[in-house]
C-alpha cells in the first residue's frame, strides 16, 4: 500500500476523527503487532509534524522495553513507576506534561524536548496495561486535554 499525504483538519475533533480513519487504515487486517505498532508510530508522527518523538514501550515483566518508534535514539528499558511512561504504568492514567523540566523523575531522550504525552495501552479483555504510547514534543505545552481524549480513543483501536 503505498502511503497518500493527507491534510489534518485544525479542529481537533475532526482531526482526530481523520487520525482514526488513517489508523484503521494502515492497521487493516495485520495481526502481527510489531508491524501494527511501527505503522501507527509512524501515522501518529505523520499527523503531529510538532511531535519529535512517537512510539511505543511495552510491559515486559515489571518494567517497559522499547517497541517500534519515529525518532531520535531513546532509553530501551524504563522501570516501573520512573519517569513519565513508568509513572503512567504505575498509576494506570495518561501523563500530560506541559514541561517535562518540572515532571520529577522525567528520562531525558531529546533535551530539546518540551511537552510529553504518555497514554495506557489497555487489555480489552482485563484492563491491564500491556503498554504505553509515548509522544514528545519541543514546543512547551503542546498536548492538551483534547489531545489525551482523542488519543486515548485512538489507541482503542489497537
Ligand atoms: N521521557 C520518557 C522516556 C522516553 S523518551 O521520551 C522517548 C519518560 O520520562 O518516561
Amino acid at each position: 500500500m503505498s502511503y497518500i499525504e493527507v491534510n489534518y483538519p485544525t479542529d481537533k475533533k475532526e482531526f482526530y476523527e481523520m487520525l482514526k480513519e488513517q489508523l484503521q487504515l494502515y492497521i487493516g487486517e495485520e495481526t502481527n503487532q510489531t508491524a501494527i505498532l511501527a505503522n501507527v508510530s509512524s501515522v501518529i508522527a505523520q499527523a503531529f509534524p510538532e511531535a519529535n518523538w512517537v512510539g511505543f514501550y511495552l510491559v515486559d515483566g515489571e518494567e517497559l522495553v522499547l517497541g517500534p518508534f519515529q525518532g531520535k535514539p531513546a532509553v530501551s528499558r524504563i522501570g516501573y513507576g520512573c519517569g513519565v511512561c513508568g509513572t503512567a504504568l504505575k498509576e494506570k492514567h495518561s501523563q500530560v506534561v506541559e514541561e517535562v523540566s518540572c515532571f520529577p523523575g522525567h528520562i531525558a531522550c531529546d533535551c530539546n524536548t518540551h511537552a510529553e504525552i504518555v497514554i495506557p495501552l489497555l487489555d480489552k479483555e482485563n484492563g491491564n496495561i500491556w503498554g504505553v504510547l509515548d509522544m514528545d514534543s519541543v514546543i512547551p505545552g503542546y498536548f492538551t486535554e483534547e489531545d489525551r481524549i482523542g488519543l486515548e480513543q485512538a489507541v482503542e483501536l489497537l
